[in-house]
């Protein structure tokens, strides 16, 4: 999608639908200048309300737009760039529908709001709602709505520029991360993830990926991994990329994001309700490498290593077996006592990896790892647990920024017990009851002394259905998170 800046009302060219926004209640309307009294009538007649997300089309005369779209933004005073964003999606909805593909924007004037934050509102509303996932419709592709191709800012200028371009190209991480989720696992496996992980060297000569094959796995004895890789056709992967957009700091981002293409349970096989969103379960692998691309499109001052571990949990005559007892990459060794909690070996093993050879000064993971943080805190927002306070309340901070929301569990260390083993250092799962913060204690057994925070997406990355600015079941979440985070880190 194209934009440009209309420096006034008068100077705009043609275009198929033109957004006047209004917040329920409003009044006045002088800021639409001449035309302002064709409005005020529609606002005396009370069957437009403006509450947020209303729209009604209006096919005035003489105006260079086809129609006039009204878009309601709920009351003023409630206002957040989380509101124009969903409000801004209704608008670019109503378009679809009737197949336009330009608009003008006017953007709404806000008394509490600042500016960036009616930027950021309006624009990341209609950039993250104009998505399509259309690879996989056959025939019916002729039926999928049309996107916007060209939006024209009214009353914006030059300097409002730097602020638009980023948060396009934070979108087009999180198009690039939706993509990869939204995509079938039996061509999202392994090892086209690590290609991709290879394209990124295309965008910055700042990026350098390696990509870790079953042979370095079996040398380094990275048990867990290769355990979890067994019953799959598929060869599994240790992803590292790294991005140096800060030589001369010591500070080092380590983010590492669960890569399981697809979560068949293994020999705990899942039923075909609990199976048919796995191909979402590389969706922390996904965030990850959105990001650091995004980071490096940014040219972000900051050093970041990503690391994908990445697997298919399969089920076959070789499939790792419960009872059985596999070695670490740590030394720890793990009873498997589910099959299913196969995340959380994965990710132990490069966890450790992190520890012992990038010195990282914050470890980050994110991850599809339980079903119960979906009954904790439902798709809405992830469930997070750190086991350092300053890394928590950076996030925390991420979260209410960039609206990709995240709640704290505690890291309580007397679930540990559960995860007791008599042959073993532990078992892989220490039952259902605080399931997302166990799937935490059992990583912190890796992470040694090292600042992490786990955040865990089971929830967050794929909807049961798409809804407010996401048009498609994977969300992208993730990229707006750590992009926040990682700017944060590098203007400290
Ligand atoms: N990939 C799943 C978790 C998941 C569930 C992701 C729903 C997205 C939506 C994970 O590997 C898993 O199976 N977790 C188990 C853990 C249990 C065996 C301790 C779970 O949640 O039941
Ligand atoms: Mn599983
Ligand atoms: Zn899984």
């Amino acid at each position: 999608m194209k934009y440009s800046l209309v420096s006034s009302f008068e100077k705009r060219a043609k275009a198929s639908v033109l957004i006047v926004p209004f917040w329920e209640g409003m009044k006045d309307v002088a800021h639409l200048g001449s035309w302002k009294d064709s409005f005020q009538r529609v606002l005396e007649s009370g069957d437009f309300k403006a509450k947020s997300g209303d729209t009604l089309f209006l096919y005035p005369e003489g105006f260079k737009e086809e129609r006039v779209l009204l878009l309601g933004l709920g009351t003023e005073d409630k206002a957040s760039s989380e509101t124009l964003r969903r409000a801004y999606a209704q608008a670019v909805r109503a378009i679809g529908h009737v197949k336009a593909k330009s608009c003008h924007v006017i953007f709404p004037a806000s008394a509490h709001l600042s500016r960036a934050e009616v930027l950021t509102g309006c624009w990341e509303g209609i950039l993250l709602s104009n998505y399509a996932f259309n690879q996989l419709k056959g025939t019916s592709q002729k039926e999928a709505p049309p996107l916007l191709e060209n939006v024209g800012f009214i009353g914006l200028d030059e300097k409002d520029q730097s602020i638009l371009d980023r948060l396009q190209t934070i979108a087009e991480g999180i198009y690039f991360v939706r993509d990869l989720v939204n995509g079938n696992a039996d061509e999202v496996n392994p090892s086209m993830l690590a290609q991709s992980a290879r394209d990124l060297e295309k965008i910055s000569s700042k990026i350098k990926t390696t990509i870790h094959d079953k042979k370095w796995l079996e040398k380094e004895k990275m048990g867990l991994i290769l355990a979890v890789n067994r019953a799959s056709k598929e060869e599994p992967y240790l992803i590292e990329i790294s991005y140096k957009g800060n030589p001369s700091s010591k500070e080092h981002i380590v983010l590492v994001g669960k890569g399981v293409t697809y979560d068949t349970g293994g020999l705990a096989l899942k039923t075909v309700e609990g199976m048919i969103a796995m191909k979402c379960d590389m969706a922390g692998a996904a965030a990850v490498l959105g990001t650091i691309r995004t980071a490096a499109l940014l040219n972000l001052e900051v050093n970041i290593s990503v690391l994908v571990p990445t697997v298919e949990n399969c089920i076959d005559s070789l499939s790792y077996k419960h009872g059985d007892v596999y070695r670490s990459y740590s030394g720890k060794t793990v009873e498997i006592n589910n099959t299913d909690a196969e995340g959380r070996l994965i990710l132990a093993d490069a966890l450790a990896y992190a520890v012992k050879n990038l010195s990282p000064s914050y470890v980050i993971d994110l991850a599809t790892l339980t079903g119960n943080v979906v009954l904790a805190l439902g798709e809405q927002m992830a469930g997070f647990c750190a086991n350092d306070e300053t890394l928590a309340k950076k996030l925390r901070d991420a979260g209410v920024k960039s609206s990709d929301f995240l709640w704290q569990l505690p890291l309580c260390n007397d679930y540990k017990e559960a995860f007791k083993s008599d042959i073993a250092d532990m078992v892989n799962s220490g039952g259902r009851d605080a399931g997302a913060i166990k799937g935490a204690l059992f990583l912190q057994e890796f992470i040694g002394s090292a600042k992490w925070a786990h955040i865990d997406i089971a929830g967050a990355a794929f909807w049961t259905k798409p809804k407010y600015y996401h048009t498609t079941k994977a969300t992208g979440y993730g990229v707006r998170l750590l992009i926040e985070f990682l700017t944060k880190i590098s203007h400290s």
